[in-house]
């Protein structure tokens, strides 16, 4: 076990424990330790997306139809303007009219949101994701 591990032990109902049990199978964790700290990860990370400073990372994942008057030239006048949040975009043409963009974001967590809401309101966007993760520091 590495130094900086400490162990400490847990309380918990016995169908709980089982529940836990089956969500180690399941997603094939290798032990219940490696699962309970991508839990805990996990509530970590959705904790900081809760606060307006901290800075987080993520991806904004959009589908649209590229004819739509005007969306493509919204699109990239919002992005110039959040450029300090964006970190790298790829564009994938999924068919004749349907355009996929993933937009890798990190920053505090308030530029990321106004940014989301920015081009989720933009008129022509058919699907709009935020894929909310950890810009790494906190994730031992
Ligand atoms: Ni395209």
């Amino acid at each position: 076990m590495a130094s900086n591990v400490a162990r400490f032990s847990v309380s918990l109902e016995k169908d709980l424990l089982d529940a836990l049990d089956a969500f180690v199978a399941r997603h094939e964790y290798p032990t219940r330790s490696e699962a309970i700290k991508r839990l805990i990860h996990g509530a970590l990370i959705a904790d900081d997306w809760q606060d307006d400073d901290k800075i987080v990372a993520g991806a904004v994942i959009i589908v649209y139809d590229h004819h739509t008057h005007d969306l493509v030239h919204r699109l990239m006048h919002i992005q110039h303007d959040h450029s300090d949040a964006i970190i790298s975009s790829q564009h994938v043409h999924l068919d004749h009219d349907h355009c996929l963009e993933m937009i890798t974001v990190k920053g505090e967590a308030r530029k990321i949101h106004r940014l989301t809401g920015a081009i989720r309101s933009v008129k022509g966007i058919k699907h709009c994701s935020l894929v909310t993760t950890s810009a790494g520091e906190m994730l031992p």
